[in-house]
Formats: C-alpha cells, sequence, structure tokens
C-alpha cells in the first residue's frame, strides 16, 4: 500500500513498514484506530461463529460477536443458516439474551416486539390501538448479515455485500485446515462446551502470537518445558504464510509431549496416520499435527501431538479481548480418548492451563507498557528471517500452497498479518 494513503489521522507508512517488519506502538493502543478496525476488518472479514454440532435442528441457535457487533446465529424452519445483529430494531435492546438454546421466535425484553427465525418481524405489542396502521411490520426485519457458510463444519460469516466466498477467503488456509478438521471418518466435533474468560490485551497481540511464533517457547513457557511437560524446542520446522492474513506454524512432527505427561495415543494415532494417508498422501500427512495458526483477523487455533483447540480472540475495547476457546476432537476417537485429550486441552490451554497463563501474563504487560506518553512511542520490532521466505513446494515437494521459511523461528507470518492488515486498513480512494 502507498506510503501515504490514510489510515484513521495517520499515513499508512508513519505505522507499518511497506514489508511489515516494524509496527507503531499506537496500532495497539489508539481508540481512533480501534474504531476503524471496526469497519474496515470486523465489518467485512468473514469471521468465525460456531460449530455445525452445535445447531443440529431447525430453531437451534446461538450467540456471539463479530467484533464488537452482538449477533443471533440460527438455523431457520428450512435449516438455512442465518445471522442477525442481536439489536432490537424498535429501540436497540439486545433480543436474544441466553448463549444457545433452541426456539421459534426470538421476543425482545425492552417493549417485546417478537422475531421469527426468518427475522421477521412476527409480531408487536398492541399493534393497532397504538399503531393504527402506520407501521409497516415488513420493513422493520432482524438486520441480517449477507453471508453465512460453512467450512469442515466451521460457520462463518461476512457483513460485507462485497465479500469473496469464504472458500475464496480462506484460500490456500484450507488446505491445511482440512488436514485438521477432516483427517478421519466422521470429521470432527467440539467436546465439553466452551471456555470464555477476559485478557487485557489487544486483539491483535494474541492473534500474532499463534500465527506462530515458535520463538516465545523456551522462554515463556520455560517452566512447562523444564517440568516436562513438553520438549524442548529446536528451530526445525516451518512457518507458512497462506495468503489474505493468515498462516500456520510448526514443528516438524509437532510438538512433542514431555516425560511429565503419559498419555496413550499410540494406537489411535496409527489408525489416524493410515487413514490420513489414505485420504491426503504421505507428504501431505506430513504436516500433521498442524501446529499452530491464525485465520485473520481473530481466530487461532493449536494442533498438537495431544490434543486440538481453537479460539477467537473478540475484541473488547482497544485493550481487552473475550477469549472463546474450545475442544475439538475426532469423532471417531473412543470416548476415553476423547476425555483424555479434553483433560489435556485444560491443563495446557484451558483458561487456567499452565502454558494459556504463561501468554496471558505476558501479554498483558505488552499492553501495560503502552499506557504512559512515553511507552506508546516507537515501533515494536519484526525483522526476524526476513527475506527468507520461499514458495512452500520449492522446500516440502508439490503441491503444498503459500509461502514458508527453512527455519521455525521467524517472524514472516507476523509480517503477513500486518501487510494484510494494511491492505485492509488504508483507505484505498487516498492515493499519494
Ligand atoms: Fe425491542 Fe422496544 S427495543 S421492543
Ligand atoms: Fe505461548
Amino acid at each position: 500500500i502507498p506510503a501515504d494513503a490514510a489510515m484513521g489521522e495517520y499515513r499508512a507508512g508513519d505505522l507499518l513498514a511497506p514489508d511489515g517488519s516494524s509496527v507503531d506502538r499506537r496500532v495497539f493502543v489508539d481508540e481512533g484506530l480501534y474504531r476503524l478496525e471496526q469497519e474496515r476488518i470486523f465489518a467485512k472479514c468473514w469471521l468465525y461463529l460456531g460449530h455445525e454440532s452445535a445447531l443440529p435442528e431447525n430453531g437451534s441457535f446461538l450467540t456471539m460477536t463479530m467484533g464488537e457487533d452482538p449477533v443471533i446465529l440460527v438455523r431457520d424452519k428450512t435449516g438455512r443458516l442465518r445471522v442477525y445483529l442481536n439489536s432490537c430494531t424498535h429501540r436497540g435492546a439486545r433480543v436474544c439474551r441466553v448463549d444457545s438454546g433452541v426456539t421459534t421466535s426470538f421476543k425482545c425484553p425492552y417493549h417485546a416486539w417478537t422475531f421469527n427465525t426468518e427475522g421477521q418481524l412476527a409480531s408487536v405489542p398492541r399493534l393497532g390501538p397504538v399503531y393504527g396502521d402506520k407501521l409497516d411490520r415488513s420493513l422493520h426485519g432482524l438486520r441480517e448479515a449477507p453471508h453465512v457458510d460453512s467450512f469442515g463444519g466451521m460457520i462463518f460469516a461476512s457483513w460485507d455485500p462485497q465479500a469473496p466466498t469464504l472458500r475464496e477467503y480462506l484460500g490456500d488456509m484450507a488446505f491445511y485446515l482440512d488436514l485438521m478438521l477432516d483427517r478421519m471418518e466422521g470429521g470432527t466435533e467440539l467436546i465439553g462446551g466452551v471456555h470464555r474468560w477476559t485478557i487485557n490485551v489487544n486483539w491483535k497481540i494474541p492473534s500474532e502470537n499463534f500465527a506462530g511464533d515458535h520463538y516465545h517457547v523456551s522462554s515463556t513457557h520455560g517452566a512447562g518445558v523444564e517440568m516436562g511437560y513438553r520438549s524442548r524446542l529446536s528451530n526445525d520446522g516451518y512457518c507458512i504464510q497462506t495468503g489474505n492474513g493468515h498462516s500456520i506454524g510448526s514443528e516438524r512432527g509437532g510438538a512433542q509431549q514431555g516425560t511429565a505427561v503419559k498419555t496413550d495415543y499410540d494406537a489411535f494415532i496409527a489408525q489416524m496416520r493410515s487413514e490420513l494417508v489414505d485420504r491426503y498422501g504421505e507428504s501431505a500427512s506430513a504436516f500433521v499435527p498442524i501446529g499452530v495458526g491464525t485465520i485473520f483477523p481473530n481466530m487461532s487455533f493449536l494442533d498438537s501431538a495431544r490434543f486440538r483447540s481453537f479460539r477467537v480472540w473478540h475484541p473488547r475495547g482497544v485493550d481487552k479481548i473475550e477469549v472463546h476457546s474450545w475442544c475439538l476432537v475426532d469423532k471417531a476417537m473412543p470416548a476415553e480418548l476423547k476425555a483424555a485429550v479434553r483433560k489435556q486441552y485444560s491443563l495446557a490451554f484451558g483458561p487456567g492451563g499452565i502454558f494459556e497463563q504463561d501468554d496471558g501474563d505476558v501479554w498483558q504487560s505488552v499492553q501495560d507498557n503502552l499506557r504512559g506518553h512515553i511507552g506508546r512511542q516507537g515501533r515494536f520490532n519484526y525483522q526476524m528471517g526476513l527475506g527468507r521466505e520461499a514458495p512452500t513446494s520449492s522446500r516440502y515437494g508439490p503441491p503444498f500452497p503459500g509461502s514458508t521459511s527453512d527455519i521455525l523461528m521467524t517472524e514472516a507470518n507476523q509480517r503477513a498479518f500486518y501487510r494484510h492488515y494494511a491492505s485492509l486498513m488504508a483507505d484505498p480512494r487516498c492515493k499519494p
């Protein structure tokens, strides 16, 4: 993007190096930029809302947010998935106040306007006496997101009428997502509900961390490594940028369990491996477990040898997020193994998990340090591994999509994240 393009009240070139190798500290703390993100990122990008396994029947719904906008995701009378702004068209109240359920209608608690699962205003109390024939109910349906679609059981939506299809938006990331979501007969499902907690940090800090930051593992998670929870880290692995700001990063062969953890997954993993090779071939199967990754802007996942988890970093102001986190398993897993996987997920990356706590503490310190006048001056550095990216196929054999580095520890994924961020945030009408 041109250095002179407007980004709120700033010039893009003053906030971000064109190659993404440095980012101004104000990007994480400026209220104006945060408002602009709500418009140009969260009201445009495809955002994850829920898993198909959570909406089994017509009338099943859940509430979620897209950026700061509250929404209802519902399966309507015909089975179609729809997304509505969870705000009454009368005078704005939250129409649906529970997390999930099954219903035929949503009744606003303020004055009881009632909407059906097709979003239409189905009934208005005392319609004739108070409005006469002046209120046209057909003009007051819930505001509906124009695009809802799913991939591998994961449901996404976008508010942008001009949005590309979900498949186009995911682009090359779809190849790696397939390897994570659809490796065995029956696919994947969520177990154990959702964990929710808050962290006082800007949403981009965890998004870029989960994009592939193996550099922090030995230090931030040094205690967990020391205690034998996981193996020590080498630099053998890759960080792959798949376009549109999405990326993954993994140690070759995935994170290995340390000596302190005893699990008996071997028989199942052997069966999973053979199904995987049948489906995708030997060389693609070498990318499993996928490692960590971020689907731009704020959905991340972690696929390790012991568990799979994914989470959304919902922005709640410029310096706060609400994390929603789930544990994912292959449907084909035996029940005891699912229970063991869930336990491993909770111990490491549940809200009280040893690794989750390490990360949250460090991230919060980053945000705390941006509060002062001096602390918000200067730039963060993302130059690690600059210039080492090459097509993935040239290193690992065709047909693997994306660009990759030949080392695990690089900030190539973060640079790709911020280049994409800048391309969305900069005003395209503003030419130098
Ligand atoms: Fe919903 Fe009045 S605000 S019925
Ligand atoms: Fe971490």
